[in-house]
């Protein structure tokens, strides 16, 4: 993609997608909220989809800079912001430096502490690997385990073939650019007890990459967030059971509307 905003005249609402996938994770979740009337945009970022690969030294910041600047360019300056995984850790980079802009702010299926010294060794040997293997296929059986719920892997083959393409045919260098970033990702502990607006922290009940326990931390260090888990889903809630997913967000992004 494509920036570029599906449905109404009503207030804009990103949805930023998760590692090592595209805009397309939005694809059940997008065209409801865009029915409901919001100005509905899905960027692909970090190398991922149609997105060049970032010249800049790999960093959530780096994300957020493009993603600020792209949103400016289309101008959108306020808006409702909602990541997934690493479109949380995104999100959380745009809080730190636009928090202004941010008039709702939605954390799905994502962490907000940095990782661990093992978890940043983890993905600087994949950011190697993926490299001089030149193919993120070796990926595929290493994540859908941890991406797809129990229940997904076992009743939704058609899901299972979507994100193995998605994550096979991402490019070798927006992997390791991606990971190189959320392996420098800083603790965003601070930054969500200081956002004052309205939130909400959805995450699968089955998801093992960001556990429920996490979501009702991250709940209980926003002032206002309302906490959503769906049950039989995994890590990317937003594929596996899209009705839910933009049912709460639709709500969320009302929210964000003059009472
Ligand atoms: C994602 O879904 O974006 C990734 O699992 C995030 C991560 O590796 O922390």
């Amino acid at each position: 993609m494509t920036d570029q905003a599906i449905g109404g005249s009503g207030p804009a609402v990103v949805l930023l997608h998760a590692f090592p996938v595209n805009h397309h994770l939005w694809d059940g979740v997008a065209p409801a909220l865009a029915a409901a009337g919001f100005r509905v945009v899905v960027p692909d970022y970090a190398g991922f989809g149609g997105s060049p690969i970032p010249t800049a030294p790999p960093s959530v910041d780096a994300m957020a800079d493009d993603l600020l600047a792209r949103l400016e360019g289309m101008g959108i300056t306020q808006f409702c912001l909602a990541g997934l995984s690493m479109g949380g850790y995104a999100a959380m980079a745009i809080l730190r430096q636009a928090p202004e802009r941010i008039t709702a702010l939605g954390l799905l299926d994502t962490k907000m502490a940095a990782d661990t010294e093992e978890a940043r060794d983890r993905r600087l040997a994949v950011a190697e690997r993926v490299l001089t293997e030149g193919s993120a296929q070796f990926l595929v059986d290493a994540m859908l385990p941890q991406l797809l719920g129990q229940r997904t892997r076992s009743e939704q083959p058609d899901v299972v073939d979507l994100v193995s393409g998605w994550i096979a045919s991402a490019r070798p260098q927006a992997v390791a650019w991606a990971q190189r970033a959320m392996a420098a990702r800083p603790d965003s502990t601070a930054d969500l007890a200081a956002y004052p607006g309205p939130a909400l922290v959805l995450a699968g009940d089955d998801d093992v990459i960001s556990p429920p326990a996490e979501q009702e931390r991250i709940a209980a260090t926003l002032s206002d967030a309302d906490l959503t888990l769906v049950p039989g889903v995994g890590h990317l809630s937003a594929i596996e059971h899209p009705e839910p997913v933009a049912a709460a967000l639709i709500e969320w992004a009302g929210r964000s509307l003059p009472a």
